[in-house]
This record gives structure tokens, C-alpha cells and sequence, in this order.
């Protein structure tokens, strides 16, 4: 019934949207296939394996194509983002710090996957995904670091094409997101962690929202992105998607199918994806069931109380540790049993966070850090790590500048700080690249980010009736 109703919904806005769009073809996203497609896991596959033999046959010919051809694999790198003139339809359009970060790049991801299929004449191909919070897959896969095969780049960080660099697990680890129970919060982490830190890390092309989609690996990590949404789903405990929020439902975003016409979708139109858009990943879970036109009774959120607020001046990193201290003498017998509390959840908040230009490099934070003390990722003194990407720099948004914020979840290193020192809480940042034969090295700083307003919260999550609140998210 439900289906139905929504397939109903769909046509009708297709209809009302052709005439805006020319040359829109009508695509079958409700048609359910026999046998889904499926994203399969990168690890362990040969670079023989017809998945990435037929990925690099695809490029290779979609970088034949004139770039003004929407199949051309620089045109669909340009969807994503350039800083080439020309303005073609969809340039420009990802979405980043917004709350149409998943829903966009799934959007993104399915049509790019239907082009490679009809550009390799692989017509069972599926994007595979590259699960680097496996640690067997922590280096670049190896067949992108062979450079005579089309998913090789030269232009990625230092010792990424070598198979030297790795990364630090501890900054990809997605448990903090995964936790959250509203939408929004949890996109937003994971979005930072570990997406944000996987282009940071890369660095080069993918370093950069304007030249991210130019690298072949840019593909096989937003498969990732895509599968931790279901992943996140299928954990339950009132976890939903945002239904209750009409933009987030009715935002139309344009893109091209296999045979270069544009069209058109909302993320109705991609909620569940094996059975809208023919998908499942190998190994995962089965898929949460949501229906646009049942909005969820009650939607869960945070809300979040400032208790502790730095009075400094706003903080500058660079290529140097930075520590400012924070003065809990007043709030030392509230904050002990908070962290050690499972209802409640105490957040460092980074906010009004931004750069002039990418950073090219991430900084660890660390909350509680004991003096000479050295940092140590795996610690239980660091909270997170500082990695932008889109959102926050000035130079790098077709969309209108928003800072970017970060909320840290601090629980563990609030309870091991005081411990020891009941008076103050050490905040530092240290600058940090990925593993170099698994030592950690230090990213060359290419511009600083200054950091707005520091304060450590309290968060509850909330059950509300109905609609999506106006959090201090909506952006
Ligand atoms: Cu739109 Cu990972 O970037």
C-alpha cells in the first residue's frame, strides 16, 4: 500500500519537474530486480577480479569522451566538484556539513555505478567498497597503486602510492557516530569520522571537494560512507531517517543516467536501496525498511547544555601542539559522576571552526592529557580529531560559507583526567598525518584553523512527537 502510494507521489513530482529539465528520461528506481547487485567488500580482491578489471575499462573509456559529455569521466567528476569554468548542468552539487550528506552521495554513487556498467559493458558491475576499519585494508587497496592501471592517481599524499602510508584506526573509527541516535548528529560524526579524515589523510586530488572525484578511490570510500547509513540504521534503538523533514525529503538533486539524459531524485526515491535502487553490500545486515509516507511518531535528538565555556581568545592551529587549559574546579563534583554515566553523554564542542584554504592536515585532540605525557592516538585522552574537508573552509563551497563544528564525545577522558588532577582540564591539539610504516608522521600544515568558541557540554537524547526539530544543526 505504502509503495504504492509513494511510486504515485513520485510520478507525480517527475511530471511537474520534466518541463524544467529537457530531455529527463524516466528511470525505474521500483522496479525490484530478481537478484539485487552487490557492493562487494574491496578486501582481498585480486586486481584480476572482473570488478576492478571492469572499473578500469570504464574509465579508460570515459576518458576518451569530451569533457561537455556528461559520461566523461571528467564531467562526472565535476557533479561532485571543480573549479573548472563552464558551469555545466550539475556541476557543483555535492553536499557536505549539510544535512543532505548521505542522501546526496548515495544519489551520486547510484548513477556513477549505472554509467560504469553500461561503460565497461560489465552489466552485473557494482561498485565495491573499501573497508579500511578492517585492518588487513588500512594502506591503499593495491590495484589503485598500480600505475599502469586506470585506478591509479599519481596525485596522493606521500607514501600512499608506494603502500607505505596507512591509516591510524583510532581516526577512523566510526563507534562515536555509530552511537548517536538522531540523524543528523550521527551523519555529521561519521561524516567527520571517518570520511572527512580518509580525504584529509589521502590527501592530493582527494584532498580537495573540488578534485576528489578525479581519484578512482574516491568511489570505493563513498561506497563505504553509503553502507555505514545502513549500518547505523540497522542498530535500531530509534534510530530513523529524518522523515519528519520536508527538505530533506523533497530536495531535488539532478544527474545524468547511462544514456547521458538528466534526471532527477529526492531521497524518497532512495531509502532503501535494495529495494529502490537494486543494491545490497556483501556482508551487511538486512536493510531498514522506511516509507516516506510514514513519518516516524517520534523522532529522537540531542539537546545539548553548555556547562563548562572557554573564555580565551579563539584558537589558532598550526604545524605546532597547541594546549589551552580549561578550568573545572567549579564543575569538578557535577562532572565526575557525569562521566561515568550511561544516560548522559559529556561533549567537547569545537565550534565556528574554519580555514581560508584545505589545511592538508588533521589534528588529534586530546582532553586531559597528563603533563609529559606523549600524545598517544590510542589513548583514552583523545576525543577525536579536527579533519575538514568541505564544510569550514572558505575557499572550497559553491554553497553559501558555514563554519563547521565538532562534538566530541569525552565521557572516558573526563573520568581518566580526574583522576589525577581535579582543578584543570588540559585541551590539545596535535598536528598529525597518517601511519609512515606505521610510525605516525606530521602532515605539512598548508594553512591554519582557527578555532571559534570551546566549550564542554552535557547531552541528552530526547524523544519528541512528530517533526524533526530546528537543532543547532539545521544549517
Ligand atoms: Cu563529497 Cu567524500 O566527498
Amino acid at each position: 500500500m505504502n509503495t504504492n502510494l509513494s511510486r504515485r507521489r513520485f510520478l507525480v513530482t517527475a511530471g511537474a519537474t520534466a518541463a524544467v529539465i529537457a530531455g529527463r528520461s524516466v528511470y525505474d528506481v521500483d522496479k525490484v530486480w530478481a537478484a539485487a547487485y552487490t557492493r562487494r567488500n574491496l578486501g582481498g580482491m585480486a586486481a584480476t577480479d572482473p570488478v576492478l578489471v571492469s572499473y578500469g575499462k570504464a574509465i579508460k573509456a570515459m576518458k576518451m569522451l569530451p569533457g561537455t559529455d556528461p559520461l566523461s569521466w571528467g564531467y562526472q567528476a565535476a557533479i561532485h566538484g571543480t573549479t573548472l569554468p563552464g558551469g555545466y548542468t550539475a556541476w557543483n552539487t555535492c553536499e557536505h556539513g549539510t544535512h543532505f550528506f548521505w542522501s546526496w552521495h548515495r544519489m551520486y554513487l547510484y548513477w556513477f555505478e549505472r554509467i560504469i556498467r553500461k561503460m565497461s559493458g560489465d552489466s552485473s558491475w557494482a561498485l565495491p567498497y573499501w573497508d579500511y576499519n578492517d585492518a588487513s585494508q588500512r594502506a591503499l587497496p593495491a590495484a589503485f597503486r598500480d600505475s599502469s592501471s586506470e585506478l591509479y592517481l599519481m596525485d596522493r599524499g606521500f607514501g600512499w602510492n608506494t603502500g607505505a602510508a596507512s591509516f591510524d584506526p583510532n581516526r577512523l573509527d566510526p563507534s562515536n557516530g555509530n552511537l548517536l541516535t538522531s540523524f543528523f548528529d550521527a551523519q555529521s560524526s561519521l561524516e567527520q569520522q571517518p570520511h572527512n579524515h580518509v580525504h584529509v589523510d589521502i590527501g592530493g586530488a582527494m584532498g580537495d571537494p573540488s578534485t576528489a572525484a578525479i581519484d578512482p578511490v574516491f568511489f570505493v570510500h563513498h561506497s563505504n560512507i553509503d553502507r555505514l547509513w545502513n549500518l547505523w540504521l540497522a542498530q535500531g534503538g530509534g534510530r530513523a531517517d529524518p522523515l519528519g523533514d520536508a527538505a530533506w525529503r523533497n530536495n531535488n538533486y539532478t544527474f545524468f543516467d547511462e544514456k547521458g539524459q538528466a534526471v532527477q531524485m529526492t531521497a524518497c526515491d532512495i531509502l532503501r536501496a535494495a529495494e529502490q535502487l537494486n543494491y545490497i553490500y556483501e556482508g551487511e545486515p538486512s536493510q531498514v525498511k522506511e516509507y516516506c509516507l510514514k513519518v516516524p511518531r517520534f523522532v529522537l535528538f540531542l539537546i545539548v547544555e553548555v556547562l563548562i565555556h572557554w573564555p580565551g581568545p579563539p584558537v589558532e592551529l598550526t604545524g605546532k601542539d597547541v594546549t589551552v587549559e580549561l578550568d573545572i574546579r567549579q564543575f569538578a563534583q557535577r562532572l565526575a559522576p557525569l562521566a561515568e554515566s550511561k544516560t548522559e553523554q559529556v561533549f567537547l564542542e569545537l565550534k565556528d571552526v574554519e580555514a581560508e584554504r584545505s589545511p592538508g592536515a588533521a589534528w588529534d585532540v586530546y582532553l586531559g592529557l597528563p603533563p609529559n605525557t606523549v600524545p598517544n592516538p590510542g589513548s583514552p585522552f583523545r576525543v577525536g580529531t579536527v579533519s575538514l574537508f568541505s564544510a569550514g573552509i572558505r575557499s572550497k563551497t559553491h554553497k553559501q560559507f558555514t563554519p563547521e563544528h565538532f562534538e566530541f564525545r569525552v565521557n572516558r577522558a573526563i573520568a581518566a583526567a580526574m583522576r589525577t588532577n581535579k582543578e584543570k582540564l588540559p585541551l590539545t591539539f596535535v598536528p598529525a598525518g597518517p601511519l609512515i610504516d606505521g610510525k605516525a608522521s606530521r602532515a605539512e600544515v598548508k594553512a591554519p584553523v582557527h578555532i571559534g568558541a570551546i566549550n564542554i557540554s552535557i547531552g541528552k537524547v530526547e524523544k519528541r512527537e512528530g517533526k524533526e526539530p530546528e537543532g543547532p544543526h539545521q544549517k
